[in-house]
């Protein structure tokens, strides 16, 4: 399945450019079509794009199309203003920098830890592995003693959710869309019996899903509606971005061997002032400046987003174009 989904993702990426490309020699930098079923407007011009995206108060708000919306809930890209605000904090709190400082770099680093432990000697599929371990470091963050199978069985309908989220919103049984929402209701249950044994129980959890539950009086609460759809927002968002970037950096180091070297130097520096078993801290994370140059520039190389959505309410004017709603509808 996740396989699929890779395949699935990378067929429409390359699809979206190929189609984006072919469209712009035609049309120019900014014309009308249709992404996912949805009217839209497509622009490949800096100038448009940097208005477009500093002017959320002249109506141009974050907004996916129908087949994502209906798929992954009204996430944080599909709210604004107070409530915009209110889920924002709620994300940073539980994934923002203060959150990668004080829990998040161990938490990652135990995982990896136990996760490379038997790779030794091993030839892997390094395109599964990085999509494995994408989910399950989000996931152990998010609920830290699940047992495995739980994580796979959760993993399941959670792909089939993901790949629904780039499919067409045809609501017929048999199609990717269809299943995808099944998927979702089965996602949002399981969810559902997490939170509810969460709030029968006194024991308290270092993990994502507990400071979601007992933040009562917190400044940033959130209903349980809002839970599950910040936890699927939180696996959707980390999942295939960091999974590929995992994999092009891996792919990037094995055709520059002298980066790589580079970045083991980095690393065994560090590990060797460590007393046995001492995890790395901030400090040493910061120090990797060989480590971040090689992750951005895997990013500038092979960047996974291809492209930014907005979405609009009323008629609009773009580089002297008009685009009038009921037309574009
Ligand atoms: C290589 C890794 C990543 C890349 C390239 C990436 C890229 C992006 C981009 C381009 C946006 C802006 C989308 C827009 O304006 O419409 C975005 C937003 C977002 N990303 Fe990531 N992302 C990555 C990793 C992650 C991870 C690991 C998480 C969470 C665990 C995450 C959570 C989010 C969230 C919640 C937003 C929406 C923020 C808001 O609306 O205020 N991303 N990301």
């Amino acid at each position: 399945m996740l396989t699929m989904f890779y395949y699935a993702l990378a067929f429409t990426i390359f699809a979206f450019f190929a189609v984006l490309k072919w469209n712009s020699i035609r049309y120019g930098s900014l014309f009308k079509t249709h992404a996912l079923g949805s009217p839209t407007v497509i622009s490949t011009d800096p100038e448009i794009n940097r208005y477009i995206l500093m002017n959320e108060a002249k109506g141009l708000v974050p907004g996916y199309p129908d087949s994502m919306r209906k798929i992954l809930g009204t996430n944080i890209s599909e709210v604004h203003g107070a409530v915009h605000k209110r889920i924002r904090g709620s994300l940073l709190s539980l994934i923002g920098p203060i959150a990668v400082k004080d829990r998040l770099l161990t938490e990652v680093d135990d995982f990896m830890s136990s996760y490379l432990d038997n790779w030794d000697g091993k030839i892997v599929d390094i395109q599964e592995k990085t999509v494995e371990m994408s989910f399950f470091v989000s996931m152990k963050a998010v609920v830290e003693d699940e047992p495995n199978s739980f994580i796979e069985h959760f993993k399941a309908s959670f792909d089939k959710m993901a790949l629904a989220t780039i499919s067409l919103p045809f609501k017929i049984p048999g199609t990717q869309y269809y299943r995808g929402l099944k998927a979702r209701e089965k996602v949002l249950t399981m969810l559902r019996e997490l939170i509810v044994k969460r709030r029968a129980s006194s024991a308290t959890h270092n993990d994502i899903l507990d400071q979601l539950v007992r933040n009562e009086d917190g400044k940033y609460k959130l209903n349980d509606e809002e839970i599950m759809e910040q936890i699927t927002t939180i696996l959707y968002s980390g999942y295939e971005t960091v999974s590929t970037t995992t994999m092009m950096a891996i792919k990037y180091l094995c055709d520059n061997p002298d980066i790589l070297q580079a970045v083991r130097d980095e690393h065994f520096a560090i590990l060797q002032k460590k007393l046995h078993g001492e995890r790395i801290n901030w400090d040493d994370y910061k120090s990797m400046s060989q480590t971040r140059a090689v992750i951005l520039e895997t990013m500038r190389l092979a960047s996974v987003v291809a492209g930014v959505m907005r979405r609009t309410t009323k008629d609009i004017e773009l580089n002297g174009v008009f685009f009038n709603l009921s037309q574009l509808l």
